[in-house]
């Protein structure tokens, strides 16, 4: 495969890393050659030999041996552009935009199905953790009744250093922004859009419909108090940024809030920046899925596997040579974790 990256930020430049890094054992797992050949962005920012850098995405987009465009810039208008383009071409996509899919994942979807190629945005939800292909394929057997959890990072480690630390909102708020967890846009995370976001992407995949995103009920994190809290600690909760997607008799509800959560509750000791998605079936009943949900190296984990997957899975030929069989060691003297 042919790889095109367009976005070398934080998710872009880990992908090309990662890609650099892996690269003999994924093409090991695929049977192919895996090859970054254009990276794209407004300034170089250290690409490894062998890889053309530009800040033309029209000659990544014009490349006929280009067949998988990576975007990782982000946002509604290029990234729009760049994307249909990229389909249109019938070359694949692989995308972190969760803004994008959730406005116009329809039209998106539509347009690779027209061309017959894939567009894939695993790393769209929860950063490194799978839950978009749980949500959609592996749990097909379920009727899904609802989904929830913490999809938003940033505003979970305010919550929890305003308890911790005893801190009020705009403190945490300051400590959250000083490590470079906060959106360039700090609205998306606050406001509770970039949470929005992805669990219209969820719902999306988990019910099997589209709708008007704008109509999606969101509130932020601004107005909770640390006199809220130390209430609910009294009553054996915590505050928690909730998404949530759930089955109704005739539709979906779907709502994005500051909610009550048992602290005996798994959901409830979701600290720090780490998420979790909790998805409610009727033969599996529960399933959760923890972890981080932000970061360089987390998010392009997602994005490489997508990448991979671009490429018919039913051709990989996981291509190892396997040693003779082994004598497995006894490990129990380290069970001390
Ligand atoms: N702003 C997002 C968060 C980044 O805090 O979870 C990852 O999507």
């Amino acid at each position: 495969m042919i790889i095109g990256i367009i976005g070398l930020g934080t998710v872009g430049f880990g992908t090309v890393d990662i890609l650099t890094k892996e690269k003999e054992r994924l093409e090991k797992e695929i049977g192919e050659d895996v090859i970054v050949k254009y990276g794209c962005a407004l300034e170089n920012p250290g690409l490894p030999e062998g890889i053309i850098y530009t800040d033309d995405f029209k000659e990544v987009l014009n490349d006929p041996e280009v067949d998988v465009v990576v975007e990782l810039i982000g946002g509604l208008t290029f990234a729009k552009t760049i994307i249909l383009s990229a389909l249109e071409s019938g070359k694949h996509v692989v995308t972190a935009n969760k803004a994008l899919i959730a406005h116009h994942g329809q039209e998106l979807f539509e347009a690779a199905r027209k061309n017959n190629v894939n567009i894939f945005y695993e790393a769209s939800v929860g950063g490194g953790i799978p839950v978009v292909v749980p949500a959609k394929e592996s749990l097909i057997a379920n009727n899904i009744k609802k989904i929830e959890g913490i999809l938003n990072g940033t505003t979970n480690f305010i919550l929890s250093l305003m308890e911790t630390d005893n801190l009020d909102f705009s403190e945490a708020l300051r400590i959250a922004k000083n490590l470079g967890y906060v959106e360039a846009d700090e609205s998306l995370d606050l406001d509770g859009y970039d949470a929005a976001h992805k669990i219209a992407i969820l719902a999306m995949n988990a019910f099997h419909i589209f709708f008007d995103f704008d109509l999606i009920n969101t509130t932020g994190i601004r107005s909770v108090t640390k006199v809220d809290m130390d209430f609910a600690k009294k009553l054996g909760y915590r505050i928690k940024l909730i998404a949530q997607a759930k089955k109704l008799e005739d539709s979906i509800g779907i709502d994005v809030s500051p909610t009550l959560v048992p602290m005996t509750d798994i959901v409830g000791n979701v600290m720090d920046a780490y998420n979790v998605v909790e998805i409610t079936n009727d033969y599996v009943e529960n399933v959760l899925f923890y972890g981080k949900g932000a970061g360089r190296y987390v998010t392009a984990s997602a994005v490489v596997a997508d990448i991979m997957k671009t490429h018919n899975k039913e051709l990989w030929t996981h291509d190892y040579t396997y040693t003779d069989k082994i004598t497995p060691i006894d490990v129990s003297k380290y069970y001390i974790h």
